[in-house]
């Protein structure tokens, strides 16, 4: 799942290349953004190369995990208010819900049920860029609710919308976004996000949002400091991932997983610090990063909000807010918005 805007990075790395010389061969783009990102002062590496496969697996099992209160929560927003929510899809018709990045489907599953048992008319359009994915979900769903009209696009985000906004106009296009993934993006990124995803919808189309709010401080921070250490696995899988890709020679056991929850700016956040003073080689660079005891990579922010501030991300972006919805101890916010 990359929820990140494409990062145009241009580095020419061929400058100094005379013609009469072999072609070096290209960078990948984690190879691009490591030597960006462990070269720069904090070090960092963006959260998106957290989820190859490995990562992906020990996301799932995050989602598990008691401490994440996060998906049983956003699970309780759904199930308190499908009737509300399925008030507002249907107001002029049918509809076409279409989710981007749905995951396994675990907390949709709530409100496709729903809508079935009450006879709406609507299609189920999930999108994901991997087809694997998609045919995953399918596959389940075709099991668990086989009434259900799916028809699945495997594309980019936009690009899939923009492509839908040309059938039938007639139909109210729900887009969901659920989970807490705008949390990961920082606010430019957020609102770069929100007005793509606006351009590619018409006027009355309606999104669903997840946000992770702001609660008890302690709470926050042990959901990313897991007892089970679930969590630390996977933000030190970004150096195996490392290793696997880049051929980098990181010693995991000299690193650890330090994860933090400022209060003040709501930022729970991640980081993996060096307990030795070392210097790790990465043959696809062919360079050698050299860190302090103690020196950081910054490798995750997880926004938490407040819900006002969810209000002004909508006014922002040029969406009008048509509900917020809770679940009963109001940890999470799923936002009804209307472009
Ligand atoms: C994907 N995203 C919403 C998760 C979060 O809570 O920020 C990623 C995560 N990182 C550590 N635990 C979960």
């Amino acid at each position: 799942m990359n929820l990140n805007p494409a990062s145009h990075i241009n580095i020419n790395v061929n400058s100094t290349t005379k013609s009469s010389d072999p072609a070096p061969q290209a960078l990948s783009p984690f190879a691009i953004d490591i030597r960006k990102g462990l070269w720069a002062r904090p070090k960092k590496i963006p959260s998106k190369y957290f989820y190859d496969e490995i990562g992906s697996k020990l996301f799932q099992d995050i989602m598990n995990l008691d401490e994440y209160y996060l998906t049983d929560c956003e699970y309780e927003v759904l199930d308190l208010n499908k009737s509300q929510i399925l008030d507002h899809c249907q107001r002029t018709g049918g509809f076409d819900i279409i989710e981007l990045g749905a995951g396994d489907g675990y907390k949709t599953k709530v409100l496709l049920r729903h809508f079935l048992e009450a006879g709406a008319d609507f299609t189920y359009r999930p999108v994901d860029i991997s087809t694997e994915a998609i045919d995953g979900l399918v596959n389940t769903l075709q099991q668990e609710i086989p009434d259900l009209q799916v028809n699945a696009i495997v594309d980019d985000y936009f690009q899939a919308l923009n492509n839908l906004k040309a059938e039938d106009a007639k139909r109210t296009r729900v887009v969901l976004f659920l989970g807490s993934n705008v949390g990961n993006l920082k606010f430019v990124e957020v609102v770069n996000f929100l007005e793509k995803l606006k351009a590619g919808m018409k006027q009355g189309d309606l999104l669903l949002t997840g946000f992770d709010l702001r609660k008890d401080p302690d709470m926050i921070l042990a959901a990313y400091n897991d007892s089970k250490g679930v969590t630390a696995q996977f933000n030190l899988n970004l150096l195996n991932r490392m290793n696997r890709e880049l051929g980098a020679e990181f010693d995991l056991s000299t690193f650890k997983h330090y994860p933090f929850y400022d209060a003040i700016n709501g930022e729970a956040r991640s980081c993996l610090v060096s307990k030795v003073k070392q210097s790790v080689y990465i043959a696809a660079l062919d360079d050698t990063v050299d860190f302090e005891v103690a020196e950081i990579i910054k490798t995750e922010v997880s926004r938490k909000y407040f819900p006002g501030q969810v209000e002004a991300l909508a006014s922002r972006t040029g969406f009008s807010t048509v509900a917020h919805l809770f679940d009963a101890k109001k940890h999470f916010l799923d936002a009804l918005w209307s472009a």
